[in-house]
């Protein structure tokens, strides 16, 4: 696929179709992101890839911390039924991927390791489009969490979680909403 209508094309998804993406696929979508710019080539990235058993306890984890959003003076059931939902909505995504940077330097390493981290990052998004893989770049409380780090043996004195990728084969691919370049987009003399 050419570079500007994977560019173009390109939507965060977040309805998959059942089964995982083979772990060739995942590997060739991933070495696109070792192509990113990084300064001084610190390679900031890393990737972690889910097992079965590491998705199962966090996707519980998952399943409390949305429990935990219940109303106050929410019923027991009421709490239930959102843990058991948080749970499915974890499970439902196919294939996870953890992406950390390096955050073991200055501020200004830890800035430009953030930033050519997340250059990989869309690399391997456009990456995955092109062979018909969907992703959805997630951030939030499990991202951030300890408990998340220890169950991923990611350090968190050196590492930072920019986000997991939700990824699978699309089922549905969401409209497009941009301003136009217009409004964003000044010349200077
Ligand atoms: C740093 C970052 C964090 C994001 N976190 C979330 C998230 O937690 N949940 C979510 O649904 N989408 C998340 N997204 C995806 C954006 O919501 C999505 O890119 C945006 O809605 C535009 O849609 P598009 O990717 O289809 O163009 C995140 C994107 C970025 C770059």
């Amino acid at each position: 696929m050419d570079v500007l209508k994977a560019i173009h094309t390109r939507r965060t998804i977040f309805k998959f179709r059942p089964g995982g993406v083979p772990k060739e696929v995942i590997e060739k979508i991933f070495e696109a992101g070792l192509w990113a710019p990084n300064h001084h080539l610190t390679e900031p990235w890393r990737f972690v890839v889910l097992g079965e058993q590491t998705k199962e306890k966090l996707a519980r984890r998952y399943a409390e911390i949305q429990e935990a959003k219940a109303a106050e003076g929410a019923s027991d059931e009421a709490k239930g039924i959102l843990k058991e939902a948080g749970y499915a909505k974890f499970m439902s995504k196919p294939t996870i991927v953890a992406v950390a940077c390096l955050q073991d330097g200055d501020e200004v390493k830890n800035r430009e390791d953030y930033a050519a981290a997340c250059c990989a990052m869309q690399n391997v998004q456009l990456a995955a489009w092109a062979e018909g893989v969907g992703m959805q770049w997630s951030t939030g409380p499990i991202t951030l969490e300890k408990n998340t780090y220890d169950a991923l043996d990611i350090n968190a004195d050196k590492e930072y979680i920019i986000g997991f990728f939700y990824t699978g084969y699309p089922d549905e691919i969401p409209e497009p909403r941009r301003k136009p370049l217009d409004e964003v987009m000044s010349w200077t003399d």
